[in-house]
């Protein structure tokens, strides 16, 4: 593999930043979760977690087969305490977007320095936002429709459980 421009590993460089930070913010968010006695939403940012830290493994290798040295971030403390289920998710929905905005941006920088190995390599995140939003978004709208209060979040925790699954087992078949 070619060797990486300097303003493309340095974009990749902080992407990896963005993942780490991704798989940091939702482990906080998975022990607020424990906090609440929410089990599913646990294992829910739980798997969320580990899905970044592969996210970040996977530029980690990139720049490493591309002749560039990927950087180990210093990470920012993510926020510990939320108001809500409901602000939780809002929180998740921001992060996500704001990852997929910087992978657009990187797949932008790369078209312009015709780094199309680049290109390529960056439409698997593509895809990945495009199906991380949709599937918050979902959660979120499942949320308004339950409600708040006691005993809906007992509701909201099994429908996030089984979402939960539902994304392990489509992990699992992805590997097969
Ligand atoms: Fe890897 Fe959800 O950003």
């Amino acid at each position: 593999m070619g060797n990486l421009k300097k303003s493309i590993e340095k974009a990749l460089n902080n992407q990896i930043n963005e993942e780490a930070y991704a798989s940091h913010f939702y482990l906080a968010m998975a022990y607020w979760c424990d906090s609440q006695a929410l089990n599913g939403c646990k294992r829910f940012f739980e798997r969320q977690s580990e899905e970044e830290r592969q996210h970040m493994l996977k530029f980690y290798e990139y720049v490493s087969e591309s002749n560039g040295t990927p950087i180990t971030p210093t990470l920012a403390k993510p926020p510990q305490d939320f108001k809500s289920i409901n602000s939780l998710f809002e929180h998740v929905l921001k992060q996500e977007q704001k990852v997929t905005a910087s992978i657009n941006k990187i797949m932008a920088l790369a078209y312009k320095e015709s780094d199309f190995a680049t290109v390529q390599f960056l439409h698997w995140f593509v895809e990945e936002q495009r199906e991380e939003e949709a599937l918050i978004q979902s959660i979120l709208d499942r949320i308004n429709i339950i409600g708040g209060g006691g005993q809906s979040l007992y509701y909201i925790d099994k429908e996030i459980d089984k979402i939960n699954m539902a994304e392990l087992a489509k992990d699992t078949a992805g590997e097969a």
